[in-house]
């Protein structure tokens, strides 16, 4: 379905709810005040049927298999964005204390000046003086229950001095999304949410690795596309713990950034990037606490999350100089359990080869070491590095440079970049051996070595 169509159809589909949301609504306050009503308990206003609708909305509805409550709790998230004003017969004031009713809950936003629904909200409409409903409506905002599990909906945290229900009703940006484009955006890198979507112009035959690593990625792939199965179907998540985390390690510049880039790409995944250099936060607590958006958002979405130069999680933990070693140890505990308990897949990237202890290595399902290339490799990467609008000159030999200098792919690439504008700078597309070699020893030289 195209994008207008998309928002068409869940436009009618949220109508229809929120006409059926509104005739709650009015009951409630009916029964409230002993008035005639058409019916004995909001619980008689049967929602809209969604058979036949082909709207986001409906299919999401559907597919959680929500029940009266649940789709209740839903609309009273979702009205606040879509249609602010149904909630306005909450803010008459009483009388006697001058502020809005205690059992209405609720409260006002900071810019918003409509009344934003919290978890007594809910209570007071659908169970009102009924406490057995009002403690039973409880499970809704359990840990386990599927909107906390597949984050769709929580109670905003609070102090711990008062109820628990005096938190606002949030929906999830990206449920709201869906119901209302049609689609999840994808998010934006910001200091609360350190991830970014990595994407390459590559395609998987410009990677060139070794036939021992491209098995180990076989695996990894095999994941991406079986693991339903595997865990649902084959029942093997009582045995298995959640997600695959895998490792790949080796000198910078052999591709391990590109092939995660490419095993999205290949599997129709998003990657995000984690960068952990980014992490440390002034603020104790801060780093945990964007990183915990991080996951929650990728929870349940197929994402890839990719860990790139994770180095800092791999020196030993063992020894704590001073308060900032402290705390960096207890964000590393942090992201660790996370990781564990993740449900997807993780890549995480390192140039350390030693260093990383046994209790990490065990983490891992998969430890994929990306070696130099081999001469052979090289050869392939020098060749299809280059242009196709360049012409080489005749004394450069790709072969026997590729054989002669043992250097990485991204090396290689550096070269190429370097040759391609020193031609364009000239004002032409002639490659020059001089320019690769002065390229090579530009390249040796960072790592202090000679030709
Ligand atoms: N095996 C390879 N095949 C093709 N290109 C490669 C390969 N290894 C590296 N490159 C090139 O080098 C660049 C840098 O590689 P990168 O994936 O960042 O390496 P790493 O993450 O291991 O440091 C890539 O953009 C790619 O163009
Ligand atoms: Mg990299």
């Amino acid at each position: 379905m195209v994008r207008q169509s998309k928002i068409a159809a869940n436009a009618a589909d949220i109508n229809r709810e929120i006409t059926w949301f509104r005739e709650i609504l009015k009951t409630r306050s009916s029964l409230n005040a002993r008035q005639e009503t058409k019916y004995k308990s909001v619980y008689d206003i049967a929602p809209p049927p969604l058979n036949g609708s082909r709207s986001v909305f409906a299919d999401f509805i559907q597919e959680h298999d929500l029940d009266f409550e649940e789709r209740f709790l839903l609309a009273l998230a979702l009205v606040p964005h879509v249609k602010p004003e149904l909630l306005d017969m909450f803010l008459v004031k009483n009388e006697t204390t001058g502020q809005i009713y205690t059992e209405f809950g609720g409260k006002r936003g900071k810019n918003h000046t409509g009344f934003i629904p919290t978890g007594e909200t809910a209570m007071f409409v659908l169970a009102g003086d009924n406490l057995q409903k009002r403690f039973s409506l409880q499970r809704c905002f359990d840990g386990l229950h599927k909107f906390s599990r597949e984050n769709i909906l929580s109670l905003e945290n609070i102090d711990k001095n008062e109820p628990m229900l005096s938190g606002a009703l949030s929906i999830s940006q990206e449920v709201l999304d869906m119901f209302t484009i049609g689609e999840a955006r994808k998010p934006n890198f910001s200091p609360e949410f350190p991830a970014q979507l990595l994407t390459t112009k590559m395609e998987w035959p410009d990677l060139f690795l070794s036939p021992h690593v491209m098995v180990q990625l076989e695996e990894i792939e095999t994941w991406i596309t079986h693991h339903d199965t595997l865990m649902k179907d084959w029942g093997m998540e009582k045995i298995l713990k959640p997600g695959y985390k895998a490792l790949f390690h080796g000198p910078p510049g052999t591709g391990k950034t590109t092939t995660v880039a490419l095993l999205g790409k290949k599997t129709k995944r998003d990657v995000y990037r984690i960068d952990l250099s980014q992490m440390v936060s002034k603020y104790i607590g801060e780093t945990e606490k964007n990183l915990a958006k991080v996951f929650d958002r990728a929870e349940n979405k197929e994402w890839i999350l990719f860990f790139d130069e994770a180095d800092a999680l791999f020196g030993k933990r063992t020894s704590t100089r001073d308060a900032h070693d402290r705390f960096a140890n207890q964000q590393v505990s942090y992201l660790l359990q996370r990781i564990e308990d993740f449900n997807g897949l993780v890549i995480m990237a390192t140039n350390l080869k030693g260093n990383i202890d046994e209790a990490f290595i065990r983490r891992f399902q998969s430890m994929i070491q990306f070696p130099m290339p081999t001469a052979e490799e090289r050869h392939k990467i020098w060749t299809n590095g280059f242009s196709i609008s360049v012409k080489p000159d005749k004394d450069i030999e790709l072969p026997e440079i590729a054989k002669k200098y043992e250097i990485s792919g991204g090396a290689i690439i550096n070269i190429i970049h370097h040759c391609s504008l020193r031609a364009l700078g000239r004002d032409t597309n002639r490659i020059q051996l001089n320019d690769i070699i002065e390229g090579i020893r530009r390249e040796y030289h960072k790592n202090r070595r000679t030709l």
